[in-house]
Formats: structure tokens, sequence, C-alpha cells
């Protein structure tokens, strides 16, 4: 099964207005329209502007979403107002929201629902911590957080991002080898019959020297990749390195 590789960047909380500019500067970059997906998720405060001046094949994603669709939900942004705004794909579930803001499984659950009904890709994190990983445990932790996140959904309607939270902005990445293995996991656990067209994407200190190599990895479908896509120079050639 091809399925189409996906290279999305998670800005986090970086960038200006004045880093509206990226989208050109990595076309520029790029030098000819990529021959996989792109997506860029920056802070909420930018993806207005970077919608109207992106080109065609940039992708727009949010970096979190609420569980409701609008009220009383002070700071918060619904996924209907990300696909008002022009976004395609929201990611949910991120090991910095579960950390920082106290997400379970049942929210992301939720948040996950949310996109899925205003038409959005959710990219659904998951991942284990280097505890769980010393002691064996990395697949059960992962799949089981995988199915309790989930709600029902067709595969094609969903990617799937593989981030271990040790590797998230340490400069540590996971091998190849043990990166395919959960992605193979993953994919084994999925609970529909479609697992074959599930994209699953890996995050986790990828950047242009580590990408060839786990994107080259067989249940690889992409990356989610953060500090390296920041500058339009390294992001460049990690897409390059999607085949
Ligand atoms: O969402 C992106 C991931 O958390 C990876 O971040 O590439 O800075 O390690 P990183």
């Amino acid at each position: 099964m091809m399925r189409r590789k996906l290279v999305a960047g998670n800005w986090k909380m970086n960038g200006l207005v004045k880093d509206c500019a990226f989208p050109k500067a990595l076309s520029e970059a790029l030098n000819a329209e990529p021959r996989c997906d792109v997506l860029l998720c920056p802070p909420a405060t930018l993806l207005s502007a970077m919608s109207a001046t992106k080109p065609d094949w940039l992708k727009l994603g949010g970096q979190d979403c609420a569980a409701q669709t609008s009220g009383a939900h002070t700071g918060d942004v619904s996924a209907v107002m990300l696909a008002d705004l022009g976004c395609t794909h929201v990611i949910v579930g991120h090991s910095e929201r579960r950390s920082d803001h106290g997400e379970t499984n049942e929210t992301v659950k939720l948040k996950t629902a949310a996109a899925l009904d205003a038409g959005l890709i959710p990219i659904l994190c998951v991942g284990e911590t280097l505890d769980e990983r010393e002691s064996g445990q990395a697949e059960d932790v992962v799949v089981r957080q995988l199915l309790a996140s989930l709600p029902a959904c067709d595969a094609d309607r969903i990617v799937i991002a593989y981030e271990p939270v040790w590797a998230i902005g340490t400069g540590r990445t996971a091998t190849p080898e043990d990166a395919q293995a959960m992605h193979a996991a993953i994919r084994s656990a999925w609970p529909g019959r479609d697992a074959d067209v599930l994209r699953i994407v890996y995050g986790g200190s990828m950047n242009p020297a580590n990408a060839e190599a786990l994107l080259a990895q067989t249940d690889i479908d992409g990356g989610l990749v953060g500090g390296a896509s920041l500058k339009p120079q390294n992001f460049a050639r990690i897409i390059q390195s999607a085949r």
C-alpha cells in the first residue's frame, strides 16, 4: 500500500506576525512543489494571516482545539473556528498538552471527535515516557493510549503521530528500527479493517540529518517536526527527504 507521506511542522508557542513570510521562504528553499503533503501548524494567532498568503500546496493546521463547538470557554479555540480559517488539520493530545494542561485520554477523545465533526483531520499524538521505554512497556502504553483516545473513525480521516516523550525537543531520536517497530504495532492495533491506509507519522527531534532514514521505514508515513520546522532551510530538507 502506497501511502502519501505527510510532513507537518508544529511551531508550538513560537512565531510573530513577521514570521508570516515563512511560506514564501519555504517555497524558495524547496525550489519545486513537494512530493508529499506539507502542513504547517503555527500558533493560532498567525493562522489568519498565513491562510491569506500561503501557496495552495501548503496546508494549515491548529495545534489544539476545544472539545466544544462554541460557548463560554474563555481562551479556547474550536475546531469549527479552525476550519473557518482554512485549516484542514489539527493536532490533538500532544504530550505538552497532556502534561501542561492535564489533558487525559478522555479529553483527547472528545477533542478528536470535535475535530472530525468539524471536517478536520486530527493528528492524534501518542508516546511513551523514558521510564516506560526502559521498563519494556513502551508498546503496551502507546497502544493503550491510542485506543483510549480514539473515537470511532475511518483510517483515512485521521493521522496518528508517534512521539516518544523522551525524544521531544531533546535532540535524542528513536532509532529508525525502534520507531518502525512502534509504528507497526500501532498499525496492528488499529481497530478497523482499513489499517493499510492509516498514516502514522513520527515526531521527536526529527531533523535534516535523521529524516531520510526515519522516513524510509515501511510504516513511517511522515513526520511531525517541532524545532526543525522553524527554519525554512531545515524544514525544506526534511520535506525533500519524504518520497
Ligand atoms: O510536535 C512536534 C514534536 O513535539 C517534536 O518536537 O522536533 O522539537 O522534538 P521536536
